[in-house]
């Protein structure tokens, strides 16, 4: 009825990860994918990176990070705000603010270890969570966009997911086949549960909602 398109570009990193044709992949801390472009003249833009900067041996999508077209060896949290900062020179240099509201959304907690999403059928109640996401990270996302020309608000949806322990499919999850969990894969919840990602209809649908409420409103000026 009102002509939208909903689109999704999937870049967990945000900025570049180059799988060369020896097959090496590398991270391009300061280059965009190309298919940004692509997202220029929408009206709502809503971003997000977050835990696949913490995965770490088999789980680590890259092998090595570049910058300035050259190798370079750093902790992942400078690497994560050189990343950030160059989205964020990005967005301030491309988009026209008054055409395209910007949207950052937190980090998407995961409920791994300590707070074990597996047989959870409530939410934490408030104050007994233990974070599953460095706050260092967080910090930097939250510095990076205070410093951003383009207005651009924040969803601040980390803490409220935190409390939801219960809306991951646990051992209800698909396999990377897209098929379900065999009875003999659900009794090994260890190996197959899924705590990082969200049931539907759920958890998602209150950061919608949230989204809707805050595009009623005029943009804030970045107060985070
Ligand atoms: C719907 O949106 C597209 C893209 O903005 C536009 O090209 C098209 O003319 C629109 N259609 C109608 C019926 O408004
Ligand atoms: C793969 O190729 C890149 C350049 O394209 C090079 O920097 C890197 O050393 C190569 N890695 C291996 C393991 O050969
Ligand atoms: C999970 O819940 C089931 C059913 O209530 C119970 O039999 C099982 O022992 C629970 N497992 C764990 C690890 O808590
Ligand atoms: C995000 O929300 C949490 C509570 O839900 C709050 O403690 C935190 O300060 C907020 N962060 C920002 C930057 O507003």
């Amino acid at each position: 009825d009102y002509n939208c398109s909903v689109e999704f570009f999937w870049s967990p990193f945000l900025v570049k990860l180059e799988t060369k044709i020896n097959r090496t992949r590398a991270l391009k801390l300061d280059q965009l994918p190309a298919m940004l472009q692509r997202t220029l003249g929408a009206d709502v833009l809503v971003f997000n990176t977050g835990h696949w900067w913490t995965h770490t041996g088999k789980l680590r999508a890259w092998d090595h990070l570049e910058r300035n077209g050259k190798m370079v060896e750093m902790e992942g949290e400078e690497a994560f705000n050189i990343a950030l900062r160059a989205w964020a020179k990005w967005v301030d240099h491309s988009i026209d603010p008054s055409r395209t509201r910007v949207f950052f959304r937190s980090v998407s907690p995961e409920h791994k270890s300590v707070n074990w999403c597996y047989n959870q059928t409530f939410p934490i109640s408030a104050g007994t969570v233990a974070p599953g996401f460095p706050k260092s990270l967080v910090t930097i996302v939250e510095r990076n966009i205070k410093s951003m020309r383009t207005p651009v608000t924040y969803l601040n949806i980390t803490h409220l997911s935190e409390l939801r322990i219960d809306a991951h499919p646990s051992v209800y999850t698909i396999t990377r086949e897209g098929k379900p969990l065999t009875t003999e894969q659900q009794r090994q919840p260890l190996t197959y549960a899924d705590c990082s990602h969200w049931c539907l209809p759920g958890l998602p649908d209150t950061w919608n909602v949230l989204l809707l409420d805050s595009l009623m409103r005029p943009p804030s000026n970045n107060s985070i």
